[in-house]
């Protein structure tokens, strides 16, 4: 394996026989990738959903006969609004026949020095990216209690839950506060056999970020990796598959950095 350069690598039957169900997973980034890399390691049905609806669909269509799975669907839901997210996890409960695995994806970002943001960007940010989690974590939790069948959830934090930039106070403390829920959920979810990780990712350079973000600052974070380059997206799933995996048994409330060092 060259790290500099990684090749795919295929699918080795880590989610045999579980269903999963992922947010924002109709972008181009992380979300997908997982959605994609789930099918690829022999999930038996997966619900993914969105807040944009369009690409929902185009998504959906795309994993449906991937690795011959059929049982794929998609129901749109905004993670800030509770009773979206309970629709979506009362939906995909039926549809799967119970969820083995959830991955929380949503998180949303903005750059604005802390001097001048407004309350209203701070709420945003921090209502998307900690509340939506928060939100998704509590139900899943709830119903998979009620179930008995154990579970797996994976949620996305940030390895700024760890590290300090400008113009990030608000997306970093919503994952700092993402890695604090990981682990205070996963002492609660212990109880009745549902074990709670997170990852943390470093830079994840897709299409998406590329055109939203200036390209001297993700040459500049790309500069910062000993690798001297983001994570590929299937790099990040890789480890969200391992985390909801049975391989991970022995592993909850921990949050996975996944990053090549800071230089
Ligand atoms: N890309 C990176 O470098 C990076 C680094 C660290 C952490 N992350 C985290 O990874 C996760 C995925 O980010 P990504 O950049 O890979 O993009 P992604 O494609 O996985 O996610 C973007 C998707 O989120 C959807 N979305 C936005 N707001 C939503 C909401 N309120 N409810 C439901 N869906 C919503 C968008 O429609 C879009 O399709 C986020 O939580 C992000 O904070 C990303």
């Amino acid at each position: 394996m060259d790290i500099h350069n990684p090749a795919y690598v295929a699918g080795h039957g880590l989610l045999a026989d579980k269903s999963v169900l992922i947010t924002a997973a109709a972008g181009a980034g992380i979300g997908f990738a997982a959605a994609l890399r789930a099918v690829e390691e022999g999930c038996r049905a997966i619900v993914i959903s969105d807040i944009h609806q369009g690409r929902l669909i185009e998504s959906v269509a795309k994993l449906k006969g991937q690795n011959s799975l059929d049982a794929v669907y998609g129901l749109s839901c905004n993670v800030a609004l509770e009773d979206e997210v309970q629709a979506l996890i009362n939906f995909a409960e039926d549809r799967l026949d119970g969820v083995d695995v959830l991955i929380n994806n949503a998180g949303l970002g903005t750059t604005r020095a802390l001097i001048e943001m407004d309350d209203a960007e701070w709420m945003k940010v921090i209502d998307v990216t900690l509340n939506g989690t928060m939100r998704m974590t509590r139900y899943m939790m709830q119903v998979m209690k009620l179930r008995g069948c154990g579970g797996a959830i994976v949620n996305n934090a940030s390895v700024l839950g760890w590290r300090a930039q400008k113009g990030q106070a608000h997306y970093a403390a919503a994952k700092a506060g993402v890695m604090a829920l990981t682990r205070c959920a996963a002492l609660e979810a212990a109880e009745f056999g549902v074990r709670i990780n997170a990852v943390s990712p470093s830079l994840c350079v897709h299409p998406m970020l590329k055109k939203s973000a200036p390209e001297a600052l993700l040459r500049e974070l790309q500069g910062r990796e000993a690798y001297g380059r983001g994570a590929e997206t299937w790099e990040v799933a890789n480890i969200m598959m391992f985390l909801a995996s049975d391989y991970a048994s022995y592993l909850t409330g921990e949050t996975i950095s996944c990053s090549s060092q800071h230089a």
